[in-house]
């Protein structure tokens, strides 16, 4: 399927965090004639050590900032000669929305409503060349499903979360943006990533984490709540996809074929870790702990990717048994990555969330 749209100078939006620093890597492997500037506040999930690989590359900018700056924004998309933003920056955590709602508000709703402005403002006085947003948003704008079905593009939103409703108001602006200005957006909806740079406060990490230091495995409720999981840098690619040949205006759901219910995931990582580790069988199963369960906890995920495959050709690649096995792996070998990430301000929140340190 050939491309209708070819990005030289790119914004990218939270690039020191997990899904956007997988973006840079892949990006900028695959794209030798174009240049990557990455605007990232460097909250606690914002590392820059994940980007250890593309520091020296000429093509690699970083700028620390806010995208709630408006003169900051402004200022980078006429300087670096911007024609493609590509919007991951945000609060992600669901658990954190719910003890403290507003931060999100703020980067989410606020952030990306600057970012749409003066990249409308930038675009009209290039006198409307060719130019991409792409809003990097999240499944759980959809709501929770029953046992079946799927989530399409047209399923309407119904966010439960603080986190998950701040998606889909910056959703909704996106989308009024096309409408009202005909700005050339798109957006991509994408069910829950896994693979390397994950910050230990999502399920995934959080049990290999805890696992490696003999800590409890918090289960919430009954553990049978169900996620489909994606590969990063299957997202990655898919991103890459829809920016280059996605219809402006577009929403696309994208996600890994994958349905898990947490217990199997927490139980998978637990044996992967016996073995790779020499441990008796099933001695890691021993600190799984089911705990009260999340308020508002939505019961399952499922996305129907199927535009994705027959419109711009797009697909998984990864299994779930290699990209997990991976996963574990990339952890094991990076303790010093989470010993780093996992210092400072993460400890206080962890510790009221659990009650002890990391
Ligand atoms: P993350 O929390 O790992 O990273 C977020 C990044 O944004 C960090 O580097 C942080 O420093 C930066 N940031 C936060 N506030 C900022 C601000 N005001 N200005 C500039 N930078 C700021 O998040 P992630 O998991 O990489 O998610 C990236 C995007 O993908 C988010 O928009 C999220 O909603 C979406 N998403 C994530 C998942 C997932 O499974 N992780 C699934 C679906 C959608
Ligand atoms: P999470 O990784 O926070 O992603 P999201 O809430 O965006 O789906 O959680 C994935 C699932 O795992 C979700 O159903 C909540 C559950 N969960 C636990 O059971 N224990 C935990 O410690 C965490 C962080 C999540």
């Amino acid at each position: 399927m050939p491309d209708t749209f070819t990005p030289c100078s790119v914004l990218v939006t939270g690039g020191a965090g997990f899904i956007g620093s997988n973006f840079i890597h892949h990006f900028l492997e695959g794209n030798p004639a174009a240049r990557v500037v990455n605007l990232d506040l460097l909250t606690y999930a914002g590392n820059l050590e994940n980007l250890k690989g593309v520091e020296a590359d000429p093509r690699y900018s970083f700028i620390k900032g806010d995208v709630c700056d408006t003169d900051l924004v402004a200022d980078t998309l006429r300087r670096e000669r911007i024609d493609a933003v590509v919007h991951f920056a945000a609060e992600s955590h669901v658990d954190r929305s719910i003890a403290g709602p507003e931060v999100f508000v703020r980067t989410n709703v606020l952030g990306t409503q600057v970012l749409l402005e003066e990249s409308r403002k930038h675009w009209r006085a290039k006198g409307g060349d060719d130019f991409r947003f792409l809003q990097v948003s999240t499944d759980e704008v959809y709501g929770s499903l029953g046992p079946d079905g799927f989530f399409t593009e047209s399923t309407p939103l119904a966010a439960n979360s603080p986190y998950s409703a701040s998606k889909a108001g910056a959703d909704l602006l996106v989308r009024a943006y096309h409408e009202t200005y005909g700005f050339p957006t798109l957006t991509t909806r994408c069910s829950n990533n896994y693979g390397p740079y994950q910050f230990p406060e999502k399920l995934i990490p959080l049990m290999i984490h805890n696992i490696l230091s003999e800590r409890p495995l918090p289960v919430y409720g009954d553990g049978l709540n169900v996620r489909d999981w994606l590969h990063v840098k299957d997202h990655s690619r898919a991103v890459e996809t829809v920016l280059k040949r996605g219809v402006p205006g577009g929403v696309y759901n994208i996600g890994g074929n994958n349905e898990r219910r947490n217990i199997d995931i927490v139980n998978l990582v637990c044996d992967l870790l016996d073995r790779k580790r020499g441990r008796a069988p099933g001695e890691n199963r021993k600190l799984i702990t089911f705990v009260a369960d999340r308020p508002g906890h939505d019961r399952r995920y499922a996305i129907d990717a199927s535009k994705m495959r027959s419109e711009l050709g797009w697909e998984p690649s990864y299994t779930f048994a290699k990209g997990i096995e991976e996963t574990v792996d990339w952890y094991l070998a990076n303790q010093e990555w989470v010993r780093k990430v996992t210092s400072g301000a993460y400890r206080d929140y962890y510790e009221k969330m659990y009650g002890d340190r990391p």
